[in-house]
């Protein structure tokens, strides 16, 4: 949810923040721009739509500098336009800021600003930076001192790096949205999400809210709002450089989907319920001490979106075991704070780990004493440094929007976690032993899939409804929102015994039902399946081998495994299906209109 990149050192700076963009696109694709430090001042190219667009306009310029800063935009304040896409600058053209997150009070800012003579040329919260910088250079003060005074007049979140004339220095905070820093052999790295610059280091500062951070190419230091020094520890992250490229595939989804095995092998083996305590941001060391699940009676999930579903799957499989669980999505838990227990375990499910919506409702659960567990992708996330405790799915960089294999490695995560907190000694270890067949058999599923072949058949279709029960109804749910965002047809998810009471009226001739066949409920299924296919519309069933009826028109085989896991691998032929009718329909895969990955503004 806008990316912002930032470089120093000796490397060409206008291609490293060029390429810090490619890679930090999927956090929006309204417009991108760029700010470079030179001689003369900053040069300054923005232009609306994709990255694409902006180096088209930078092919016919000038354009460089020896520092520079980057964004990559998902519009809040204004609409995608040349106008908004930041940088934006001061009156003299000599401060260049970039942003993420919302300036809560920029109205009162901004008119107090043009009160007193500074011109905007932006409906952005964003513009009131610069010119609040400028104000303070004004009055004499240093840039360092300028840029923290202005801090302290912000309200709000933002992530925000700065360029300006006459030094190579870029300063930059954080308060609520993401930044980490890379320190490379080249030089430093500034950026909102690692994969903006892993091609060039691993070594990484994630800094914490409040940070400001001095980048320049001789040193950097971190230090709060008053100047005083932070000592924030250089980390070195696992991801390698390939994980964030395509790597041969037309999109990071469909690479994403096939990564699919790797990820599942590495969320299980090892992994003795083994994680992390993180410690100061710091990378996994200690193992997730039973102590800290001792007295938990019961569980609260609080997720958005695919993690959503993936925890109302984990909520069943906590209940299998008798354990309570209840998931709640994350701006409903804010909106409407449900009752908590002392004995109430507190688990955000988030792949960024800086899903705003999941980040409030988990500070609201620690304000209430809450114990709290993140289960996340990203080791020096804000979840995972906020919570009590982190594990780390370990599914690699996931580029695409739409979440694909994070939703599987989040799957076999909450396993695990149910199968340690059960009462059963010996369930830890068989859940794993299952686990652990599963990348031949979604190897299997990615080779034999008939997803495509079913893709052409219905690609056309009015509607299309997924339904399941029990394990299965989070994986239509899931079936259906990957569906609406990549290909923008009309779907919708409904647990199978609810068609009957309302939905099965929009069910005709035109609207194929998918119908999710695992778990224990697969003879349940079949009057569901009788009531579709009564009504004369395609009915087709994902599940294993012995799972169709008479009256089925389609069959997506699944290799037969537990039937608690076996909606992991109906959900990865769900993802071809997606995947392939939003080929078919030539919508941009892994950039949907309107989305961007990690939503990082409530
Ligand atoms: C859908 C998708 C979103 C995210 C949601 C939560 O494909 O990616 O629905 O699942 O925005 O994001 P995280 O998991 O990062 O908190």
């Amino acid at each position: 949810m806008c990316g912002i990149i930032g470089y120093v050192g000796g490397q060409n700076v206008l291609d490293t923040l060029l390429t810090g963009l490619d890679n930090l696109e999927y956090r929006g694709y309204d417009s991108a721009g760029v700010a470079l430090r030179n001689d003369e001042g900053v040069d300054l190219v923005k232009r609306e739509g994709e990255v694409s667009a902006l180096k088209a306009a930078i092919s016919s310029l000038d354009v460089n500098g020896s520092s520079g800063i980057g964004h990559t935009r998902w519009s809040t304040h204004g609409e995608p336009s040349d106008a908004n896409a930041h940088p934006h600058t001061d009156c003299s053209n000599e401060v260049a800021v970039v942003h993420n997150g919302i300036i809560d009070n920029y109205s009162e800012l901004r008119e107090r600003l043009s009160a007193s003579g500074h011109e905007f040329t932006s409906e952005t919260d964003s513009e009131v930076i610069p010119h609040l910088v400028e104000e303070h250079l004004s009055a004499g003060k240093s840039p360092e001192k300028a840029f923290a005074e202005t801090l302290k007049t912000l309200e709000g979140s933002y992530a925000i790096a700065m360029v300006i004339s006459g030094e190579d220095t870029i300063y930059a905070a954080r308060s609520g949205s993401p930044l980490v820093v890379g320190i490379g052999e080249e030089g430093y790295y500034l950026a909102s999400d690692v994969p903006a610059f892993l091609e060039f280091t691993e070594d990484v500062i994630y800094l914490e809210d409040g940070d400001i951070v001095i980048l320049s190419d001789s040193g950097y230091k971190t230090i709060d709002e008053n100047g005083a020094p932070v000592s924030r520890s250089v980390e070195t992250v696992e991801w390698s450089p390939e994980g964030a490229e395509k790597g041969g595939f037309d999109h990071y989804m469909l690479k994403e989907i096939h990564e699919q095995p790797t990820a599942l092998e590495r969320a299980t083996r090892g992994r003795a319920l083994t994680d992390a305590r993180m410690t100061d941001g710091g990378a996994a060391t200690n193992e997730l001490d039973p102590s800290f699940i001792e007295d938990i009676e019961s569980v609260q999930f609080i997720a958005c979106g695919t993690s959503y579903h993936a925890a109302l799957y984990g909520e069943q499989l906590l209940a299998e075991r008798g354990i309570k669980a209840r998931t709640t999505l994350a701006s409903e838990f804010v909106a409407s704070p449900p009752p908590l227990h002392d004995d109430t375990l507190v688990i955000g499910v988030t792949q960024s780990g800086e899903t705003a919506d999941t980040l409030e409702a988990l500070r609201e659960a620690s304000s209430r004493g809450m114990k709290t567990l993140a289960i996340t992708n990203v080791i020096g996330s804000t979840a995972a440094r906020e919570c009590d405790e982190a594990m780390f799915i370990r599914a690699g960089p996931e580029i695409g929007v739409a979440a694909t294999k994070t939703f599987s490695s989040q799957v076999t995560t909450l396993a695990q976690f149910a199968a340690f907190v059960s009462d059963d000694p010996d369930d830890l270890s068989s859940v794993q032993a299952e686990l652990s067949s599963l990348p031949d058999k979604i190897q299997q599923i990615l080779n034999d899939s008939q997803a495509a072949a079913l893709a052409h058949k219905y690609c056309d279709a009015e509607s299309f409804f997924f339904v399941g029960r029990g394990t299965g109804h989070p994986v239509a749910l899931e079936g259906a929102l990957k569906l609406k965002e990549i290909s923008y047809e009309h779907a919708e998810g409904f647990p199978a015994g609810e068609l009957k009471h309302g939905p099965l009226a929009l069910v005709t001739p035109d609207t194929p039902v998918f119908a999710i066949n695992t778990g224990e409920n697969v003879d349940r299924m079949r009057g569901t399946i009788r009531e579709v296919a009564a009504r004369g519309a395609p009915v087709v069933v994902i599940g294993e081998e012995s799972t169709t009826f008479d009256e089925v028109t389609d069959h997506l085989v699944i290799p037969s495994t537990s039937p608690e896991l076996a909606g992991i691998l109906a959900n990865v032929q769900l993802q071809l299906l997606s995947y392939h009718i939003a080929s078919l329909l030539e919508r941009p895969i892994d950039k949907p209109r309107n989305l961007a990955k990690s939503v990082t503004v409530e």
